[in-house]
């Protein structure tokens, strides 16, 4: 049934008139992400992103009129599926452009076959640390800043206001580990400051979160990011300020950077009796956020894409902006378009993914919300804010740092206060003490059920262990009987040498 649909489709492509121009490219393009509309980034929310970049190129008269792209969505869940629907739509013809996947779990064989195959990939997902090794992920561009890149957002402000050391805190899901590679990206950057770092790990599959005691580990810290789901960061918050820690000794961080409905405002707010203990708890809560800029053009393309999300039936928060993920696979296919008409001015054409790849790096160019930078690294620089309880009657939250990532500067917004970041009224104590402190507190919570990752050094190696090794895949029971024994082969050299171990 699809193959004849695809195939009516395909004629019906071929049969399209082509307009008279002087060069004419189609170009196969492969989608890679969750079609469960639980995910930001789910096909549904792309897809007019995608094809909104596509109409902008038509009607950009002249300049990208010889490019065709034709554009297939395939579904992959957070996992091994993604590198399934690659290899099975590859037997009969490569794409030219993968774009996607998100998750990282998924991202990961994805973008190491494709390297291989020497297409490029352009994702506005894959933001672990491990994906900046550009040696094994070579054909993977990042059109979000990663967690490194929001890392460098803490880095410059424990410079700036002398902080010394950190408390991270964590919720893992052992499945798509989302606040884990946000936290590790923290640490590998504090780590290389000198910063002082502990680390706490919440499993969210427990089912009671004691977040007394995961207060009492904070004690020797300064400053305390978390990244976890919204109750659980209330519930820490409501501990905090039971044993009186959010009168201006400890510093508070959550990092909520992709769902703008679950920060800010009233976030604090559940209609329980905890409510205006949670408001006073949440004044001394700062929230690190992306930094999004709108120009006249977004706000049209922001209209269409909501129109085209809500044509299918989903519900889309009004007040919200469009998200990331869709903003970045917009201008993903701008980059690649951009990227491959200089290729090709220079006599080289759609297969030399490593040329595509090398001319998306290291620029700037106008994205749909403004400027995107992408470094020589090939990941895009990102814009952070920190929004803060500013009025403390009514609840509601207001930026008060910007940080520019290209040029690390800061901008103090107006409601900016130096004393908020200071830390001036607590006792210091001497630095000997933290190592013996924090080992017994760790040993206590451990008895209590929560159960306390080792330090993220530990984990950051295993992190490291499951981007060399991938999922064991056994291609041939999966690819259809058309693929050739030559690929066969290279396929499972190419899984076996990177064979993954669950842990
Ligand atoms: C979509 O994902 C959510 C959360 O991961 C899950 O609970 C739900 O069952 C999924 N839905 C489908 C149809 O797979
Ligand atoms: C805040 O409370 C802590 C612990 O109760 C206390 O040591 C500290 O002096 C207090 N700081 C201020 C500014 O009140
Ligand atoms: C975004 O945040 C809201 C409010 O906290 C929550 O209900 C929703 O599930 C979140 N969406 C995603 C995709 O995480
Ligand atoms: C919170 O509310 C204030 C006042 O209504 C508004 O100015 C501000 O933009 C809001 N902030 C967020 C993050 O929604
Ligand atoms: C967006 O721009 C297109 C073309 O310029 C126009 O047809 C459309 O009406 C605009 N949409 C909105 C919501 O302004
Ligand atoms: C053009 O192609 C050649 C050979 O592939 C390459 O060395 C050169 O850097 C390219 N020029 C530009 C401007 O990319
Ligand atoms: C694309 O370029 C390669 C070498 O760079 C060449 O072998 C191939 O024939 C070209 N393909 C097309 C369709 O021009
Ligand atoms: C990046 O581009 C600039 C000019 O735009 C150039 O001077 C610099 O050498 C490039 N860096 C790398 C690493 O290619
Ligand atoms: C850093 O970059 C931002 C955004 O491009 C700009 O607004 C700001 O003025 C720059 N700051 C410095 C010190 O160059």
């Amino acid at each position: 049934m699809t193959c004849v649909v695809s195939y009516c489709l395909c004629v019906w492509l071929i049969l399209l008139p082509v307009k008279a121009s002087a060069m004419n490219e189609d170009i196969d393009v492969l989608v890679i992400l969750p079609k469960n509309n639980s995910y930001l980034f789910s096909i549904s929310m792309v897809a007019p992103a995608i094809e909104y970049a596509k109409q902008r190129m038509k009607s950009l008269k002249g300049m990208y009129s010889g490019l065709n792209f034709n554009v297939h969505y395939e579904n992959s869940n957070c996992g091994d599926e993604a590198l399934f629907s690659l290899v099975d739509r590859s037997c009969e013809k490569k794409p030219d452009l993968i774009l996607g996947p998100v998750c990282e779990y998924a991202a990961a064989p994805v973008v190491r076959m494709a390297s291989h195959w020497n297409i490029p990939v352009i994702s506005a997902g894959a933001l672990a640390s491990g994906f900046s090794h550009k040696k094994e992920y070579s054909h993977l561009t990042r059109v979000a800043p990663s967690y490194l890149k929001m890392a460098e957002t803490f880095s410059a402000m424990f410079r700036r206001f002398s902080w010394k050391n950190a408390f991270l805190i964590y919720e893992d899901d052992m499945d798509e580990r989302n606040c884990y590679f946000t936290l590790e990206g923290v640490h590998s950057v504090l780590k290389t400051d000198n910063v002082h770092i502990d680390a706490l790990n919440i499993h969210s599959k427990d089912n009671r979160v004691d977040s007394d005691e995961i207060i009492k580990n904070i004690h020797d810290s300064e400053v305390i990011i978390m990244c976890a789901a919204a109750d659980i960061i209330r519930d820490i918050m409501l501990a905090a300020h039971r044993r009186r820690l959010t009168n201006g000794s400890y510093i508070f961080f959550n990092i909520e950077l992709f769902n703008s409905s679950s920060y800010g405002n009233g976030s604090w707010k559940r209609g329980d009796k905890y409510d205006m203990d949670a408001k006073q708890a949440y004044a001394t809560l700062n929230t690190l956020t992306l930094l999004r800029t709108v120009k006249p053009e977004f706000e049209n393309f922001s209209v269409e894409v909501k129109k085209s999300i809500q044509k299918v039936g989903m519900r889309h928060h009004d007040s919200d902006n469009v998200n990331i993920f869709v903003e970045g696979f917009h201008d993903a296919l701008l980059l690649y378009a951009m990227a491959l008409l200089e290729v090709m001015k220079n006599g080289s054409n759609k297969t030399d993914g490593v040329q595509i790849t090398q001319h998306m790096w290291n620029r700037t160019f106008e994205g749909i919300a403004g400027p995107v930078s992408i470094d020589f690294n090939g990941d895009r620089y990102g814009d952070f804010s920190v929004m803060a309880m500013m009025d403390h009657e009514e609840g509601t939250y207001e930026a008060v740092i910007n940080y520019f990532g290209i040029n690390g500067s800061f901008q103090m917004l107006p409601r900016f206060n130096n004393d908020r970041f200071t830390l001036t009224h607590r006792h210091q104590t001497a630095p000997t003490d933290y190592a013996s402190k924090s080992s017994g507190g760790l040993g206590v919570s451990a008895v209590t059920g929560i159960i306390v990752g080792a330090l993220l050094g530990t984990a950051l190696l295993m992190a490291f262990y499951f981007f060399r090794k991938n999922y064991r895949v056994t291609i041939e029971r999966r690819s259809p009987r058309d693929c050739g024994i030559g690929k066969h082969r290279q396929l499972r050299e190419d899984s076996i040498r990177s064979s993954f171990s669950t842990a």
